[in-house]
């Protein structure tokens, strides 16, 4: 699969799905594009460095979503692009890009949803005081964190975690998870019945 990773921020997992992709752990996907609707965001700097073609545009220079989104549509198309990988990239995404990719954009989330929704999971855990959380990749619709669950791993929250320490725990759990699962769907094994996913082996 060519793959096109979005970002808005730091790009921790952009950078570690490159560095699975440069240790053979990418299976057959490759990564082609980074997508960021913050051209100033980190992220950028780091595909910079990993050599891979960026496409930064700001959506206030469009005039709505609609048209900003077309434009991603035409680079991925252009660029035959077959999976969206969404990695911290903070927008919902409308119908010009969802039918044209059906079945075929994952997000990854640092809650076990539908716990947590939204914006800031890792502080609303912290809040709330669940005792576990985790992450979780999932198939993406029109809501917010709201599509098919692929695959959800736990991590325990522990006495005395910071908003901080709870985050890097979660991190690294991200940086082994979301590569295994890309690979998975590069090789054909992710299976979509109604909101059941299966992993095959
Ligand atoms: C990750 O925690 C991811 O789960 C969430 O946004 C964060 C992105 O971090 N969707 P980074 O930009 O990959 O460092």
């Amino acid at each position: 699969s060519r793959i096109a990773v979005f970002a808005s921020g730091q790009g921790s997992n952009f950078a570690a799905l490159v560095q699975a992709q440069q240790e053979g752990k990418l299976g057959g996907g490759s990564i082609e594009l980074l997508v960021s609707d913050k051209p100033e965001a980190p992220v950028a700097q780091r595909a910079e460095e990993a050599g891979i073609p960026a496409l930064l545009l700001r959506p206030k220079d469009f005039a709505g979503r609609e048209l900003y989104e077309a434009a991603i549509v035409a680079e991925l198309q252009r660029r035959d692009i077959g999976l969206i990988v969404l990695a911290g990239y903070m927008r919902l995404i409308s119908p010009v890009l969802l039918e044209p990719y059906a079945g075929r954009i994952i997000n990854i989330h640092p809650s076990l949803l539908p716990a947590f929704a939204g914006k800031d999971a890792i502080g609303q855990a912290l809040d709330y005081g669940v005792k576990l959380t985790g992450v979780t990749v999932h198939f993406v619709d029109g809501g917010m964190d709201t599509g098919p669950v692929i695959a959800q791993r736990s991590v325990e929250v522990k006495p005395g975690d910071t908003a901080d320490s709870l985050a890097e725990r979660i991190h690294q759990v991200e940086y082994g998870m979301y590569p295994e699962v890309v690979a998975a769907f590069a090789a054909g094994k992710v299976e979509l019945n109604g909101r059941i996913t299966t992993i095959g082996e």
